[in-house]
This record gives structure tokens, sequence and C-alpha cells, in this order.
């Protein structure tokens, strides 16, 4: 189990991020504008508003795709869940790579419900990002409605006060395998009690927007199989199904079954998304080829968060380390410099890779605790159009 995926773990806001956005810090390097400024006027606002204005049906036409992606909608690859990772300004990050849905991390339904100000944070939109799918967990079908309540309230607000979309769909975590989230008899845990699952689907429906549930391949001794478990999600309202080919005893080790989420995804056309070992587009093709109508990057946007692009092989470096940059401003000025150090340094781990040097800037940057000193470090390497740090390339 990777260790970052803990319940509302990693998005450590100093203080609330509806208040930062309200008075946006200058950035550190000196940039003019604030995210929320630059997202107003980039260039695929239009696009993106195609999209949001769309009927809420179960996930973006073929054409609502074609006019959203930045380079052509070609492969419906979208970011995948990710605890500890996918906070709003990584979110952005993603977006304007071509990403054409995201989601929030999992948002825990009682942390909500006693009104948790970290829980709460994680409720952000930012302007420009791409329709975002607000995951919950919880282990019963009121909690998990009465959270998903108060969240769109509060998406309302922060709509207000940003001008960023609401919510795209309702997620509901059927997958983790975390012992301290199955505990609670969320997650996975829910592959065993499908009648709290399907109930969970069926009043959440009553809201009003798509429903999504992402589900894991069910064990052997499971009271359902993977067929009839998603078949009764779907006849309970799901909108969309996102199987990750794995058991929840499996974790994150292992191949992924990408045969059975081929073979659901043409069992239920229209309903189904993969995810599974997403590093390549050819994987991607893989799902969509079978039926799915979308697919989730996780760990792959991470190891190469150029997956997004219809060309995803790596800009020349200065691109790279501006792109670096400008990240790092974002998430210091929403989420403060210390969560700005651990995204950057994470972010780093997927870019820059065969380019010569990258090994001695990245270990530069690994030793860094201070947001600055690595922005600076960045900001030397851009200036210098390469990431040497005078070591000698062979
Ligand atoms: C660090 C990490 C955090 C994750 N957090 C979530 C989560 O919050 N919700 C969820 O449904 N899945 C979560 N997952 C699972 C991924 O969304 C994805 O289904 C899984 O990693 C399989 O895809 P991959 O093999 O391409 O990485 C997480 C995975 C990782 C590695």
């Amino acid at each position: 189990m990777p260790e970052e995926y803990t319940e509302n773990s990693s998005y450590e806001t100093e203080t609330s991020g509806a208040a930062k956005l309200r008075e946006p810090r200058g950035s550190l390097r000196g940039a003019t504008h604030t995210v929320i400024e630059r997202a107003r006027y980039s260039e695929d606002g239009g696009k993106l508003a195609l999209l949001h204005g769309s009927p809420r049906g179960a996930t973006p036409t073929a054409n609502e795709r074609d006019q959203c992606s930045e380079d052509g909608g070609k492969l419906a690859l979208w970011l995948a869940p990710l605890a500890g990772v996918t906070i709003p300004p990584v979110r952005l990050f993603f977006s304007r790579l071509g990403a054409e849905i995201t989601h929030t991390e999992m948002v825990s339904a009682s942390g909500l419900l006693y009104k948790n100000k970290k829980t709460k944070s994680m409720l952000e939109i930012l302007p420009g990002e791409s329709p975002v799918v607000l995951q919950l967990f919880a282990g019963d079908a009121d909690s998990l409605v009465r959270a998903a309540d108060f969240a769109l309230a509060v998406s309302e607000t922060n709509k207000l006060q940003n001008g960023a979309a609401s919510f795209y769909a309702l997620g509901i975590n059927m997958a983790c395998p975390m012992p301290k989230v199955q505990k609670r008899g969320a997650g996975a845990k829910l592959l065993e009690y499908p009648e709290i699952a399907f109930s969970m689907v069926k009043e959440l429906k009553k809201i009003g927007l798509p429903v999504w549930v992402k589900v894991r391949k069910t064990p052997q001794k499971n009271c359902l199989t993977t067929y009839q478990f998603i078949e009764g999600l779907i006849e309970a309202g799901a909108d969309n199904v996102c199987l990750h080919g794995r058991t929840p005893a499996q974790r994150y080790d292992g191949i992924a079954d990408k045969e059975i989420v081929c073979g659901i995804a043409r069992a239920f056309p229209g309903k189904i998304s993969g995810s599974g070992d997403v590093y390549a587009h050819e994987d991607a093709r893989v799902y969509l080829d079978a039926g799915c109508v979308g697919v989730m990057a996780a760990r792959g946007a991470l190891a190469n968060p150029f997956i997004f692009r219809s060309d995803p092989s790596y800009p020349p470096a200065k691109e790279q380390l501006s792109l670096l940059a400008q990240f790092g401003r974002d998430v210091s000025e929403l989420a403060g410099p210390r969560v700005a150090v651990i995204m950057v340094k994470r972010l780093l781990a997927g870019l820059l890779k065969g380019i010569c040097g990258s090994g001695v800037f990245r270990r530069e940057v690994a030793r860094e605790l201070n947001y600055e000193r690595i922005a600076f470090l960045i900001e030397q390497g851009i200036a210098k159009n390469s990431v040497e740090c005078g070591v000698q390339c062979h």
C-alpha cells in the first residue's frame, strides 16, 4: 500500500483554501497574475465551458470530448483519484496537459459531516480545471448522501467566490483496500455488502448529478462476481463504473487484469471505464478498443505527465522546467510552501527523464526543504536551459 494513500492525507493548507483564493499571495518568482487570473484568461476557457455546459449525462460525448481536449480528444484519458496527490493545483496541472476529466482524492463523508477543516478544503475547484468528479467514501447511504449535499453546498459557495465550475459527477469509492477505510465498512469492504452498495447508488442518484462508482475485481470467495456486482450498480442507477482489475488483496501489486475489465466493458456498453497499469497510450487503447468510455491514468500520470497529450513524448527540458516552476507557484499560492515542496518533488520524479544531469538535479532538489530554494534551482535550470548543475555530461 502506498503510504500516501491515507485518509485526507497531504493537502496541508495552512489556512482554508477558499480564504487564499480571496486574497491570493504574490508569487515568489515575480509572476504578475494569480492562478485564478491566469486560468480566467487561459485559452481553453471556452472549450471547458462547452463541456461544463453540457447536459449532465453519464460521460461527455465523443463530440464534447473532441471540443474539450487540447489535442482533439483522441483518447478519453482521465486523471484517476489519487489520495494525497489529486489536490486542486495538481488537477489544474494535469488539466492543462490535456486530462479531460479529473478526480478529487477520496474524501471522507464523516470528515465532511464533522466539518473537518482539512476535509472541507478538499472540495475546492479552481477556474481552468477540467470537469472534476468528487469521490466520497462512506459505509452507509445516509452519511454518503448528507456528505454529498454538504459538499455541493460548499462547492456552490466556492463557485461564487472564484467563478470555477461545480462538481461534474459524484463518485463513490468501493475500491480502497486500506484497513482503516474498510473497517468502517467503506471502500472495498462494500464489495462484500452489495445491498448497501446498491442502496448508496440509488440514494445518491436522487441528488440529480451523475453517479460514478470505482470498484475492484471481486475476490473469488465474494458473494457476487465482478459482473453481478457491477450489474447491480448499473441497475441501481450508476452512470459510470470504473473497474480496477486487481482484487483488494492485491492492493497495487502484480499485473492488473485488463481482460476482466475489457469483458465487463463489452457486457455494459457506455457504462464502464478502466483502471490498472496505464502507462502509455497503448495501455489506454486496450481498454478503449474493448468499449470502455474512458481510462484512468494513475501511477502512469505521475510517471509521465505528458501521457495526456496526443504526443506523450517528453518536451525539451526548458519546457518541462517551466511547467514545474508554474506548478510550484500554483501550489505554493493555493496550499502553502510546505505542500509545494512535497508536490514539486513528487512531480519532478516523472519529469526530465533521459536528460543528462537530471539525476543530479533531482538529488539537489530532494535535499531542499525550503520551497524558495527549490524554486530558485528550477529557475536556474530554465535560465541555463539545462539541468546539468555543473556536472559534465559524457
Ligand atoms: C498513491 C495512490 C493513491 C490512490 N488513491 C485513490 C483514491 O483516493 N481513490 C481511488 O478510487 N483510488 C485510488 N487509487 C487507485 C488508483 O486510482 C488506480 O485505480 C490504481 O492505482 C490502479 O491504476 P495504475 O495501476 O494505473 O496505477 C490510488 C492509487 C495510488 C497509487
